[in-house]
């Protein structure tokens, strides 16, 4: 059994590499980056395997998918940021970007994805508690994770047997924070930790645990499982 991860080269993609490593399945990761792809594949070792791919191409990743040996589980976790911004930060080419980076990738992935997985298989992407999280400085995300969430019901029905759900992190500390800098991304997640009923934001291996768990459990479809420390209730 494979488990393939689409945006596994860094955060949580990672982690869920590692995790299934752990458990002794075959990983096949892929990103765009040829160095995070191959840092992430050094740091897996033996039984992992990975290309670049840019998922905004259909046709690239139809054929890197297709390389794929007895596919069980698709991840996929591409577009972290995408959309994020005020109303004021966030004009219509902002928005747009928003949905070229997260939305069309993932849709890509699905088709794509579909026509590789096993039946007996499970799909699982990452949207954001943001889709299910009134902020006023998160219209944007709302917009473009909640055009995600929004499909999973319906994807669930067009694809089964073929499990489809989805997992929306709350503020999740993985390497794209690092670019605000030490201080402005402390103050960043003080402002998260303090709006949620754990009072903390969460560690990639903790919503790679949610995935792996969605993943592995054979009478789940169509679900929306929020891991965000209440961020979003
Ligand atoms: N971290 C958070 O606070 C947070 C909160 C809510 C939701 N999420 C969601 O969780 C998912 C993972 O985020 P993360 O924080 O783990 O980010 P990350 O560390 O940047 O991981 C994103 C991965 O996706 C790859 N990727 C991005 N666009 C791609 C594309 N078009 N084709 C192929 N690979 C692509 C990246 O590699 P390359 O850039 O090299 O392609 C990387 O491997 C995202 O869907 C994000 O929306 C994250």
């Amino acid at each position: 059994m494979t488990v393939a991860i689409i945006g596994g080269t860094s955060g949580i993609g990672l982690a869920c590499a590692h995790l299934w490593r752990e458990r002794g399945k075959q990983v096949a990761i892929f990103g765009r980056s040829e160095e995070r792809l191959n840092s992430a594949l050094a740091g897996l070792g033996s039984g992992a395997m990975g290309s670049r791919v840019d998922a905004s191409d259909p046709s690239k990743l139809d054929e890197t998918l297709s390389r794929v040996q007895d596919l069980q589980v698709l991840v996929i976790s591409v577009g972290a940021g995408a959309g994020a911004g005020t109303l004021d930060q966030l004009g219509f080419d902002g928005l747009k970007k928003g949905f070229e980076q997260k939305v069309l990738p993932v849709w890509n992935s699905v088709q794509c994805g579909r026509k590789h997985l096993a039946m007996s298989g499970a799909m699982v992407i990452l949207g954001a508690a943001r889709a299910h999280h009134a902020a006023g400085d998160g219209v944007g995300l709302a917009a473009v994770h909640g055009a995600i969430a929004s499909m999973i019901p319906s994807l669930a029905k067009a694809m089964a047997p073929i499990r489809v759900n989805l997992v929306a992190p709350g503020v999740t500390d993985t390497p794209p924070w690092n670019g605000l800098g030490d201080e402005k991304k402390q103050a960043v997640f003080d402002h998260f930790a303090k709006q949620a009923p754990l009072e903390r934001v969460g560690q990639p291996e903790e919503i790679a645990q949610a995935i792996v768990s969605i993943a592995s459990n054979t009478f789940t479809t169509g679900q929306v499982l929020r891991v965000d420390g209440g961020l979003s209730l």
